[in-house]
């Protein structure tokens, strides 16, 4: 299995690491439009081969799609980062033109591949590539639910006290700080409610500090976070490539599901070989529906920022 993986910094070469490290492709293409940038990463990755034990062959290239001609999947994260203060919203004109660019090229070499996008403010910039590309909707999956689902049961691990792989919970809805949608009602701690062991104030801390998860890095670091999205991004082209049929929460394009149209939003998802193959139904109670409702507001006028730049 072949995956591109188009940007190489901070977040593209973390996730062409935890492919590599996690055995999950045999081959990764790193692609940047920094001269030698992906060259270098991948390089400098492959010295890692022996000390890690792993034999896929990563290699870097400056611009030239060819190198990523037949990838099964490819991961744009190319665009410019959140910096401190910066919302994922303000990103929106820079990394509209750079996705829609970048899309157009990997499509001309994988015309089968399946796209992920990571690159915000990613709900809409996931819609974008659906609707420039014109793929089949279930090949084009914006990552944003894996990581902010991540961060969830990561607080919700440290307030119970727990092994973080002892929780499951998900974040649906948009990727952004307001738009997200921590389901505290139904995470769980070894399959029992959380709520049996986290009093409403702590629950609702978890769930604020989730939303803010990534403002949080990004203060402390500077510029947004990697690891995390690197590993998110892994799993979701595990699931992929291998075919694991895993739920998680992506940005898909939603056509009626959940009450809302021509939007890409993020909901449990079942990811296969297809992309993602079927959307499951959490069965929302009222207060999570309106939160999901003023989710889609919001991102919907995203993408009406885009559409209005497109015709100034
Ligand atoms: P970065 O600045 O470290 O890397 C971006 C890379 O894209 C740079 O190396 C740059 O040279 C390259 N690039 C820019 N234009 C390009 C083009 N036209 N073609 C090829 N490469 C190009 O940024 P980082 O931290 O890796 O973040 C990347 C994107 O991912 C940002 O938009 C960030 O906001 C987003 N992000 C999204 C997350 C999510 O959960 N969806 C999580 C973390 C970051
Ligand atoms: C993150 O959540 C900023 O989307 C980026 O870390």
């Amino acid at each position: 299995m072949k995956v591109s993986v188009i940007g190489a910094g901070n977040v593209g070469a973390s996730c062409a690491e935890y492919i590599a490290l996690n055995r999950i492709a045999s081959e990764v293409v790193i692609l940047d439009i920094k001269e030698n940038f992906a060259e270098g990463k991948a390089l400098d990755l492959m010295q890692t081969a022996t000390l890690n034990g792993f034999n896929t062959r990563i290699s870097g290239s400056t611009n030239d799609y060819a190198k990523t001609a037949n990838s099964d999947v490819v991961v744009v994260t190319s665009g410019i980062p959140r910096k401190p203060g910066m919302t994922r919203e303000e990103l929106i004109g820079i990394n509209a033109g750079i996705v829609k660019t970048v899309t157009e090229n990997v499509l001309k070499h994988s015309p089968k591949a399946i796209i992920i996008i990571v690159s915000n403010p990613m709900d809409t910039m996931t819609y974008l590539a659906l609707k420039e590309s014109k793929l089949d909707k279930h090949r084009v999956i914006g990552m944003g639910g894996i990581l902010d689902s991540s961060r969830f049961k990561c607080y919700l691990s440290q307030a119970l006290n727990v092994p973080a792989s002892d929780v499951q919970g998900y974040v649906i809805g948009g990727h952004g700080d307001t738009t997200m949608i921590p389901l505290t009602r139904l995470a769980t701690y070894n399959g029992t409610p959380v709520s049996g062991y986290l009093d409403g104030e702590k629950l609702k801390k978890v769930a604020a500090d989730t939303m803010v998860g990534g403002a949080t890095l990004t203060g402390m670091l500077g510029t947004s976070a990697w690891y995390a999205p690197g590993a998110s991004v892994a799993a979701l082209v595990d699931s992929i490539v291998n075919d694991h049929k895993k739920l998680y929460t992506c940005c898909v394009s939603l056509d009626g599901e959940y009450g809302q149209k021509d939007i890409c939003l993020g909901v449990p998802v079942v990811i296969g070989k297809n992309g993602w193959e079927k959307i499951v139904d959490f069965n929302l109670n009222d207060e999570e529906k309106a939160a999901f409702v003023k989710s889609a507001e919001a991102v919907r006028s995203m993408n009406k920022v885009l559409s209005e730049m497109k015709t100034a």
